[in-house]
């Protein structure tokens, strides 16, 4: 079990968070002269789970979603991973897999809105494939590329109108969504990759959505691209040598008694052998990956009584994990140490100045005072990511768990960081 109690104090995947806590505060006030919140993330955790997957679907490759938890030092966890590289959306991220040691041939490069100089920098760095959201981009890369005497490796991001059961923000795959070219662009888009010499198509991309438990729409989604891949080399002789499905393996956001519940990998692995026995399938997991390797520390500073219940107002906030209030996600908060068995009722909320900064509502935590130390767990992904100095708040500082010892992988803010962007020492 990846969470659990032994005399009243928390256990994170075997790491005594209780310790953990105490060495990591005193880490963080010696060097940093800080004392607030801050992210932990679990390596020995992390790479398990993207050895999962490399293990259960074993004639895939991987491209980690870079988005669901970037920092470098999470990024070099992978390199080592058989069968990884990342996957991009801008070129902040492409700068991070690099520095964190990818090869330009293990990344591809998405995203809806790529700038020129974005793709000029994938073009000038090799990178393996660019998935192509539009017409017009199909037309701008091809014309970046022919000015850097280059050929543009390009598969076509299509969107299959499939609908996948998630939340209404993160579903990527109906006609209606901005993402991919429509099913009555892709002749056009073909056709193009056949007339550009600056173009080399590789084949067909397709993300459909996040959070996703279901093997079905995966195999929808696969079955389009097969007719794709068939109908390109049939009516315009274009060979298709990449397919990939995208990222979006769901991760159990409860906490479980028993095991926790895991997305069917094995049911998908037996749906590629069977579909796709000719192509390798390619994906883009994160959260999968990351969501569960990291937990968000904080601190309960009030306790305020209601009728029927208390508020907890934590030393973190909406500006540090922005899921519950965005998208009503629900993260397990536990205490790391357990005053007693009973439970009581509790809001827990942050100090921003707005009621959506509420982590819970009305759950039942055993009793809290003023001082405890909690986690706001499965925060790992699209959590620190996410973050922002809304209420002037600054970024939190990440602690990696090595497995032996912990490392600062990312300092406080520090409010001089926060004010040197706005030029301040420049204003009269
Ligand atoms: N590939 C593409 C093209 C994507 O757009 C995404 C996520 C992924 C892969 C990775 O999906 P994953 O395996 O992590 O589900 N901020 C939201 C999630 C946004 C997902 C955006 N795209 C959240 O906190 O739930």
């Amino acid at each position: 079990m990846l969470f659990e109690y032994v005399d009243r104090e928390l256990y994170y995947e075997g790491l005594n968070v209780v310790h953990a806590i105490d060495k990591m505060r005193n880490i963080l006030k010696k060097q940093f002269n800080y004392e607030g919140p801050f992210y932990l993330y679990h390596a020995p955790l992390f790479q398990k789970r993207a050895e999962i997957l490399s293990r259960e679907l074993p004639s895939s490759r991987f491209y980690y979603s870079v988005k669901s938890l970037s920092n470098v030092h999470m990024l070099k966890l992978l390199l080592k991973v058989e069968r990884f590289g990342a996957d991009v959306v801008s070129f902040g991220e492409l700068y991070r897999a690099f520095k964190a040691g990818f090869r330009g041939e293990q990344i591809v490069f998405a995203g809806v809105g790529k700038s020129s100089a974005e793709i000029e920098a994938a073009l000038e760095n090799n990178i393996h494939c660019f998935h192509v959201e539009s017409l017009s981009e199909l037309e701008r890369i091809a014309c970046l590329a022919t000015k850097k005497k280059k050929q543009a490796p390009i598969a076509l991001r299509v969107n299959p109108d499939v609908m996948a059961k998630t939340h209404r923000h993160i579903t990527t795959g109906r006609d209606q969504d901005k993402f991919g070219i429509s099913r009555h662009e892709v002749d056009e888009a073909l056709s193009m990759c056949k007339k550009k010499e600056s173009l080399r198509f590789m084949g067909f991309h397709a993300h459909i959505g996040s959070q996703l438990w279901s093997v079905r729409p995966y195999i929808k989604t696969l079955r389009y691209l097969l007719e794709l891949a068939q109908k390109a080399q049939e009516n315009f002789g274009l060979g298709t040598s990449y397919l990939s499905l995208g990222g979006g393996f769901a991760v159990d956001y409860a906490i479980k008694k028993t095991k926790e519940r895991e997305f069917p990998l094995a049911k998908l692995r037996k749906a590629l052998e069977h579909l796709s026995p000719s192509y390798e399938v390619n994906f883009e997991p994160g959260r999968f990956i990351s969501a569960l390797s990291g937990v968000l520390v904080t601190k309960v500073e009030y306790l305020k009584g209601k009728k029927n219940y208390q508020i907890a107002v934590l030393d973190s906030g909406m500006n540090d994990l922005i899921r519950p209030a965005l998208y009503t996600a629900s993260h397990p908060i536990l205490p790391v140490a357990l005053r007693s068995h009973k439970k009581m009722r509790y809001d827990v909320v942050g100090p921003v100045c707005e009621t959506a900064d509420t982590f819970a509502r009305k759950v039942n935590l055993n009793p809290l005072q003023e001082g405890d130390f909690l986690i706001i767990a499965h925060a790992g992904a699209y959590g620190s990511v996410m973050g922002s100095n809304y209420n002037s708040r600054p970024l939190l500082p990440e602690i990696l768990y090595t497995g032996e010892d912990f490392e600062v992988i990312r300092r406080p803010q520090t409010y001089e960081d926060m004010l040197a962007l706005e030029l301040y020492d420049q204003v009269t």
